[in-house]
């Protein structure tokens, strides 16, 4: 392999938008970075601009090139890794959105999911796709968009209305990887992890399922090709005549935590990585079984590589942990998330306070869509460091909920768990998590594991690296953090609980 080749991966997330380019040993060559903007329209709604995020990822790839004087002939292969579940339409003729892509926390179809409780179909969805159904995953943000977004203005006589259109695949259904795979390549492409947070794939049949799509009133026509994460038959490659100027191969996509998990290299069954980002997401491999979760944690297709079997991955979804922190800011609390170790490590504890960042109802392993943010336990003396040490331990204290489900379902004893996404930096975070878990935390070097699973799957794919023994070899240790004061937190964990309890449904009508 000549040494001037790189793999770039597109790390397309919740906040902003990321190009990293890599080298054969996994080192981070270029990096670039943009935010885009969170459109609000109304309480619990979030939403994304598409277009602003095509125009952002275009952005981030050349500047991360132009910042390491690398030609886009160099790189061997671009691999993709996305927030997931954010769903858009757009027209396949123009390529342009048809509303604004409604993003993972969105709870606008909360009712939705509630009838089809109501109607006792929770769990058939559940058996087929492994999800427990909540408006967190695409199908039913879809559904919306296909009743709601505007009809389009055609030659037709009359605006053609959005679902009729779809069923003649005039408009096409995507999540996040498969509008930068399309405006990448052309092709319209999803993979296997991207499809399993649908709830629209069965993820035993690895199919689109054709009851799910009656559910939710989705015609088969408006949905992406199916393919594996890492593809030796490649999506497609760049346009010669594109912004890029080059015919690059793009041959990976995993969503954002699959991504993750294969960049932290955790290719064996009880293998485990939780990174921290907006939410925390904390997966294990389950190798070629798909365990059914009996804990609240989902089910989930880890990877799949061109000619193999599917791996599988438990999965425990927290939505706010990160968000928690950029809250802090947004109330004026803190400048910087930087100062939050420092402002926690000043005081002893949090003074009896119990903050639950529900702000987006709860993900695993409780799943209450009408749970709000609390915070409990205050006096006239708390300060603002014992909020913001009540944060972090919010955030290893969701984590301990997941990791006694995860041990529960997989009956596996975990030893050790590798951590990555922006708040593993913060060392306090990663102590006071081993501490609360009472397991051993360990920080890779290279932290930006997701664009570097996304690079790996692509690379694989194009042979720039071989084995999985190579990307293992690649893979090395930053930091380790073992318990030091487990025990300090096991009444504090029970009164966590039951500070959860009475976040629970807070936002009943
Ligand atoms: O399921 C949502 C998840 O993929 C979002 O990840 O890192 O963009 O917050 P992130």
């Amino acid at each position: 392999m000549a040494t001037n080749t790189y793999v770039g991966a597109v790390d397309q997330g919740t906040t902003g938008t990321r190009f990293m380019v890599f080298d054969h040993g996994g080192q981070v060559v270029a990096n670039a970075y943009e935010k885009h903007e969170q459109i609000y329209p109304e309480p619990g709604w979030v939403e994304h601009d598409p277009r602003e995020i095509w125009e952002n990822t275009k952005d981030v790839i050349t500047q991360a090139l132009d910042q390491a004087d690398i030609e886009a002939d160099q790189l061997a292969a671009i691999g993709v890794t996305n927030q997931r579940e954010t769903t858009l339409l757009w027209d396949a003729d123009t390529g342009r959105p048809v509303h604004n892509a409604i993003v993972w926390q969105d709870r606008r179809t909360t009712d939705r999911i509630e009838q089809l409780q109501d109607e006792g179909k929770a769990d058939d969805v559940q058996a087929k796709t492994g999800l427990e159904p909540d408006a967190y995953f695409s199908a039913t943000k879809a559904e919306w968009l296909l009743d709601n977004a505007d009809p389009i203005k055609t030659e037709r006589a009359r605006p053609a209305d959005v679902r009729e259109r779809a069923e003649e695949g005039e408009i096409l259904f995507g999540t996040i990887d498969t509008w930068v795979i399309y405006n990448l390549t052309g092709n319209h492409i999803t993979d296997v992890t991207n499809a399993s947070r649908t709830m629209l794939f069965d993820i035993h049949d690895m199919e689109w399922d054709d009851e799910l799509l009656e559910e939710f009133d989705v015609p088969r026509e408006m949905l992406p090709e199916v393919r594996p994460s890492s593809d030796e038959d490649l999506y497609g490659h760049t346009d010669d005549d594109g912004f890029l100027g080059a015919e690059v191969p793009v041959a990976g996509a995993l969503g954002d935590q699959q991504a993750a998990l294969f960049g932290q290299t955790c290719f064996d069954a009880g293998d485990a990585k939780n990174t921290y980002g907006t939410g925390s997401f904390f997966l294990m491999n389950t190798g070629n079984e798909a365990v059914e979760s009996e804990h609240g944690l989902l089910t989930t297709v880890g990877f799949q590589r061109s000619g193999e079997p599917v791996q599988y991955a438990l999965e425990g979804a927290i939505f706010i942990t990160g968000a928690a922190i950029e809250w802090l800011e947004d109330m004026d609390l803190i400048e910087d998330a930087a100062e939050t170790a420092e402002l926690a490590r000043s005081v002893d504890s949090t003074d009896g306070v119990y903050f639950v960042p529900a702000f987006t109802g709860l993900g695993a392993p409780h799943w209450d869509q009408r749970a709000r943010g609390t915070i409990l336990g205050m006096t006239r003396g708390t300060r603002k460091e014992h909020v913001v040490r009540a944060t972090l331990e919010s955030i290893a204290y969701q984590t301990r909920d997941v990791a006694e489900a995860m041990e529960a379902d997989s009956g596996i004893d975990m030893q050790s768990l590798r951590v990555d996404g922006g708040a593993v930096k913060n060392n306090f975070l990663c102590q006071l998590q081993s501490d609360i878990i009472d397991t051993d935390i360990a920080r890779p070097q290279v932290d930006e594991t997701t664009a570097l699973g996304s690079a790996y799957a692509a690379g694989l794919a194009v042979g720039y690296w071989e084995t999985a023994d190579e990307l293992r070899d690649n893979w090395q240790v930053d930091r380790e953090f073992e318990p030091e004061a487990a025990g300090e937190y096991e009444d504090k964990y029970d009164r966590w609980s039951e500070a959860v309890e009475r976040s629970l449904d807070w936002a009943r009508d």
